[in-house]
């Protein structure tokens, strides 16, 4: 089977009801990173922090994959479908994806302040971390997600799967933050690569097909491009 990799940032799960951050409107018109995404700011005001991220919890919880989820889900049927999202909700695997990284850490999880390596599972019925929630190592209790100024653990293993890919699929990330952005660099030449916005994103690599739509309507249309492509392939060789 051939190697789809998926790269998803939060326009993926727009249409399931969540927020994206620059979009106007986004999270980041509301609330300033340094305060809610960032250690220095959890240190500063523990409580906004875990208040913004028990809110976005709650929605994830309500939220259902859409189209765009199934779709990709489908797909497994015919290749091996890979998705490396720097999306914190969970909507892919709700979906039935089998294969999810997330780089930016998981809504669903807890960690220590103190050690990256000590992750806790969230409670689904009692989802909410507390002010005064610690690890066992006595540190307070944050959420499992990567801050900006802190390192991408999954880096290395997601651009060990971008090499890999037959195909590369973007949907719904502005590709403003990096590392995550720099893995359509990973591609080897000549190796297609699809983005599916409604917006225009700016991709500086050769051979680009962009499709200019929402998830749910850009994945419908990237089977059938995906078809195309590999059956030209076949036809060549
Ligand atoms: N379908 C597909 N894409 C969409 C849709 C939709 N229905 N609606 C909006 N988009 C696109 C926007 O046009 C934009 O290009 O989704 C993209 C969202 O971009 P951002 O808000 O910048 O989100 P993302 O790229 O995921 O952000 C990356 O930034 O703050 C951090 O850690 C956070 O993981 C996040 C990272």
């Amino acid at each position: 089977m051939k190697n789809i990799v998926v790269l998803t940032g939060a326009g993926m799960s727009a249409e399931s009801g969540i927020a994206t951050f620059r979009d106007s409107g986004g999270l980041w018109a509301q609330h300033r990173v340094e305060d809610v995404a960032t250690p220095e700011g959890f240190q500063r005001n523990p409580q906004l922090v875990l208040d913004f991220y028990n809110k976005r919890r709650r929605e994830s919880l309500l939220a259902k994959p859409n189209n765009g989820h199934i779709g990709l889900v489908e797909m497994q049927h015919e290749y091996n479908v890979q998705i490396i999202t720097q999306n914190v909700d969970n909507l892919h695997e709700k979906a039935g994806s089998s294969t999810v990284i997330h780089l930016h850490g998981e809504l669903m999880k807890a960690r220590s302040s103190i050690n990256p390596d000590k992750v806790y599972p969230l409670d689904p019925l009692n989802p909410d971390i507390n002010v005064d929630d610690k690890c066992e190592d006595g540190s307070p209790l944050r959420p499992y997600i990567v801050w900006f100024g802190e390192a991408v653990p999954l880096m290395a293993e997601a651009e060990e799967i971008v090499r890999r890919a037959d195909a590369l699929v973007v949907i719904g990330t502005s590709l403003n933050v990096y590392p995550a952005a720099g893995l359509i660099n990973y591609v080897y030449a000549g190796t297609p690569i699809y983005v599916i916005d409604p917006n225009e994103v700016s991709v500086s690599r050769g051979k680009v097909h962009f499709i200019r739509k929402g998830a749910s309507e850009g994945v419908a249309e990237l089977k059938g491009l995906l078809k195309e492509q590999f059956e030209h392939n076949k036809n060549k060789q």
